[in-house]
């Protein structure tokens, strides 16, 4: 069938198998390009479908030929319905590596729960024996807890006072204010059950228990720090304390792999569009002013370019993992370089619906956002009738 964006809000309903088949290629010939890392063979991803996920999976593969699994939650076709892009993302992944002589599997289904972690921890007996690295890339909304049964909602929302900013509708250019209640107790703690670090360490502990981890295994999560502007939303609201929690858990991971010298890391990446980003408010709008200053000062990357970097000049750049004073690694430390960080507040105090045209990379945004669904790809043919039933090798 012909398949076109349905937007819905902040997000699009429909798929392109080949744009997303598409968007991996132009990513695996970005990694190639920039040759070979010195990094682990065998690495887990969970939460490898899409964005950060996505781009280490593909890093540790096509940078160092790397045998990976990847773990992630992705609705698949039906006749006349597209998968979720995630689907057609890593089908197109599987079907890479394979060309490459690389091993590839992928498990679909909620790594929150005890199930899916034992199917991976089988898989891996099965085919690798162990990993020597375990990349946690998860970003979603809700979490069944698996002790419990109980099912927590996160909230995006500030705490203490009701914040009131600009934001943009990235699908119309308006620029309006926003105006967001405070969070009580309870939002606050079911965003850190949902996105803070207990579930990082329920995989780590149930890996080592069943002897899975490699000697030396390393784990890295993925923070976000970000400005003033933002921090009211992000950074001290609601997910910021899942994110103090999701840090903290690192130390504890760390100490609980001492006896097999393994460790665990907290990386900051730089804000970016993914479908996890676009739904947090004020957030779109800072990031359209982000990239106009960045792709101006050549300094702009993308999920890729992060997650390259975060491989060759920090985990695996020969020598000592560069942290901050609080054991971060930082690969946000371009958007947060002093000139970006003047330059963005500068704008954002000049940005409102007419404005934000000429200062704001609104049209990047936007371009970002359709092609994490496949769409706005050179070299892909979107009059074409496309085969919405792409299936994951690995999976069926
Ligand atoms: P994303 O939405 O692109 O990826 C989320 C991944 O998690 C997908 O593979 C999805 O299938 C998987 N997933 C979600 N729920 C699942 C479940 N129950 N079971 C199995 N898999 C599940 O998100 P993005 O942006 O790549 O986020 C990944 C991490 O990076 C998050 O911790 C996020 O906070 C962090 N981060 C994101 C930034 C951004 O600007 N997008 C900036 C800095 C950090
Ligand atoms: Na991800």
């Amino acid at each position: 069938m012909i398949i076109e964006p349905r937007m819905r809000g902040f997000i699009c309903l429909t798929a392109h198998p080949e744009g997303c088949a598409q968007s991996v290629k132009n990513q695996i010939e970005y990694v190639k390009s920039k040759g070979k890392i010195n990094a682990p063979k065998r690495v887990l991803v969970v939460g490898a479908s899409t964005g950060f996920g996505l781009a280490s999976r593909i890093t540790a593969a096509f940078g160092n030929d790397a045998a990976t699994i990847g773990v992630f939650f992705e609705k698949e076709p039906a006749p006349g319905k597209t998968a979720t892009p995630g689907w057609y993302n890593s089908a197109a992944f599987e079907q890479e590596a394979k060309k490459a002589g690389l091993y590839a599997k992928s498990i679909n289904g909620d790594a929150f729960s005890k199930e899916v972690k034992q199917q991976t921890i089988d898989m891996i007996k099965a085919d690798l024996g162990q990993v020597d690295l375990i990349i946690y890339s998860l970003a979603s909304p809700v979490r069944m807890h698996p002790e419990t049964g109980v099912l927590h909602r996160s909230a995006l929302k500030p705490i203490g006072q009701t914040f009131t900013d600009k934001t943009v509708d990235f699908h119309t250019g308006n620029v309006t204010q926003v105006s967001i209640e405070p969070a009580v107790q309870e939002d606050i703690d079911n965003t850190v059950v949902v996105m803070g670090g207990e579930d990082w360490k329920m995989w780590t502990d149930a890996m080592k228990k069943a002897g899975v981890l490699a000697d030396g295994a390393t784990t890295v999560a993925y923070s976000y720090i970000g400005p003033e502007v933002t921090s009211a939303v992000y950074r001290k609201g609601t997910i910021g304390q899942a994110k103090n929690h999701l840090e903290a858990t690192a130390f504890e991971i760390t100490d609980s792999l001492k006896d097999i010298g393994g460790k665990a890391y907290v990386s900051v990446n730089k804000a970016l569009v993914t479908q996890a980003s676009s739904a947090i408010p004020v957030i779109p709008l800072y990031i359209s002013l982000l990239y106009k200053t960045m792709k101006a000062k050549g300094l702009h990357e993308g999920c890729i370019e992060q997650m390259q970097r975060l491989f060759a000049d920090r985990l695996y750049n020969g020598g000592e993992v560069p942290l901050d004073a609080e054991g971060r690694i930082r690969i946000d430390d371009w958007e947060m370089r002093d000139d970006i960080q003047e330059a963005v507040k500068t704008l954002w105090a000049q940005a409102d619906t007419e404005t934000l045209k000429e200062i704001g990379d609104l049209a990047g945004y936007k371009n970002d956002f359709l092609n994490l669904f496949g769409f706005g790809f050179q070299g892909v043919d979107y009059l074409a009738d496309a085969n919405e039933m792409v299936q994951i090798e690995s999976i069926s």
